[in-house]
């Protein structure tokens, strides 16, 4: 018989989001939705997939959220940050992602989550002007008074566990340093009010030092350091990022691993977006779009190898652009072109035009980040959680090992890793003994 190494769920699980913009509150709407039975959970995996285990010819197929002790919907209960004071159904109908009609319906809900006030400075996000911010002598005190928000949300909804999932604009580009590397430096740069430290990594700080597990929608470092790793090691956390991987990302980790299998040489992969919401006007500010270029750009070499395929992608182009564009809201258009190259040296073209929701895409990637990390944390799993790889553009991981971009072993990865959690067989795909 299997032996489960995961604790139950009893309670309530808190879910804390600093950043209550529209991705953020598409996934609270969604939620209530759901719990209200006018939609489905589609697009996630916790609600909606299943895992295969033992043999083919088993027929063994459980729902995820059956095979392992995924928290209920119905023992969710949200909170969040935010530089504006606009409750999130002010939030939503500003956000401009869904129809009245359903927010209407789902009002209540999105009322009741007011944002608490944010640990921001514009010095790092240039293009948001917000004044429902904390004040304090330096980040650390900043961090206690968040510590304390995480308390007293958990004392007054009752709640056994809490998770943070950071749905927060996307920072300036901050390169890994001194301050970075241990957690008695960034201690200390968090007393000395280092301009190296960001706001997302206060809130990091101030959630994996409340024992809480951190989840990174966003492409800035935040918990990708050497301090917060060794933070979340020594307070038995689970942490992941970085950046919600959607729209043209998640069609590359789904291509790229194609072109490759079958040999196919690129010579060059021309991306470009248009999009008019508050992340394309944060973005449209260089210094947050470096952070975010850094974050699109990686996917490709790490699928491709260029270094062990050198005759099928040394001399890749690989070029990404992102345009604010106010008219399309938060319906963004990504087009990529590819130049590929056959047999001979033949070259052809592969155009997509992707007409995605960006907020659509990522809403499901915040609950399944939210109840995957409470489920690491109640399986005993700390510091980085590459098995949630599946969910992002840029997977954190240990030091020195590259990332694994294709979305199919990731999907392998997270599945083995419930098998792993639940004492299953794990699935190799060798299927030999079908045919002994
Ligand atoms: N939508 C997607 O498909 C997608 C994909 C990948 C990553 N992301 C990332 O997710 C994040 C959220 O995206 P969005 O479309 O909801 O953006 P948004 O601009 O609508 O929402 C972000 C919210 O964060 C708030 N904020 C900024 N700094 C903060 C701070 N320090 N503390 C608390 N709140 C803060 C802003 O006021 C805003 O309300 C962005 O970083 C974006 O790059 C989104």
């Amino acid at each position: 018989m299997a032996q489960s190494s995961i604790k139950p769920h009893k309670g309530k699980l808190g879910i804390l989001l600093p950043g209550l913009g529209a991705v953020a509150t598409t996934f609270l709407a969604g939620v209530e939705a759901i719990r209200q039975g006018v939609s489905e959970p589609i697009g996630s995996l916790t609600q909606m997939g299943t895992v295969r285990l033992g043999k083919r010819t088993d027929n063994q197929t459980p729902l995820i959220k059956e095979f392992v002790p995924i928290a209920p919907l119905e023992d969710l209960v949200f909170g969040g940050w935010d530089i504006f004071e606009e409750n999130c159904y002010e939030s939503a109908k500003k956000a401009g992602v869904l129809e009245a009609q359903l927010i209407e319906k789902v009002r209540p809900m999105l009322e009741a989550v007011k944002p608490m006030k944010a640990v921001f400075s514009n010095r790092y996000v240039k293009n948001l002007h917000g004044t429902h911010v904390k004040e304090g002598a330096n980040w650390f005190e900043l961090a206690e008074q968040l510590k304390e928000d995480i308390r007293s949300f958990k004392e007054k909804n009752d709640l056994d566990r809490v998770v943070v999932v950071w749905c927060g604009s996307t920072e300036i580009f901050i390169e890994p340093s001194d301050v970075h590397q241990t957690i008695k430096s960034f201690e200390e740069g968090l007393r000395g009010n280092d301009e190296r430290i960001s706001p997302s990594m206060v809130y990091a700080y101030a959630a994996i030092t409340s024992g809480v597990p951190f989840a990174n929608g966003a492409p800035n470092l935040t918990v990708d350091l050497p301090a917060m790793v060794e933070l979340a090691r020594e307070h038995s956390v689970p942490i992941c990022g970085k950046d919600f991987k959607t729209g043209q990302t998640f069609m590359k980790t789904v291509l790229a691993p194609g072109f490759k299998a079958r040999l196919l040489g690129v010579a060059g992969w021309f991306s470009t977006n248009i999009l008019g919401n508050k992340d394309g006007e944060v973005l449209d500010d260089p210094e947050s779009f470096k952070t975010k270029e850094a974050s699109k750009l990686s996917v490709l070499d790490h699928i491709l190898q260029p270094k062990v395929y050198p005759t099928l992608y040394g001399d890749m182009h690989h070029k990404v652009r992102i345009n604010y564009y106010p008219p399309r809201g938060d319906n963004k258009e990504g087009w990529d072109n590819i130049d590929i190259f056959g047999w001979l040296g033949y070259p052809m073209q592969i155009k997509i035009d992707f007409l995605c929701r960006d907020s659509i895409l990522a809403a499901p990637i915040v609950l399944d980040l939210a109840l995957f990390s409470d489920l690491a944390m109640r399986a005993g799993k700390r510091g980085i959680q590459e098995w949630l790889s599946f969910y992002f553009k840029a997977p954190q991981t240990a030091d020195k090992l590259y990332p694994e971009h294709d979305l199919f072993i990731q999907l392998m990865k997270l599945k083995n890793t419930l098998r792993d959690m639940q004492g299953e067989e794990l699935i190799t795909h060798l299927g030999q003994e079908y045919y002994d």
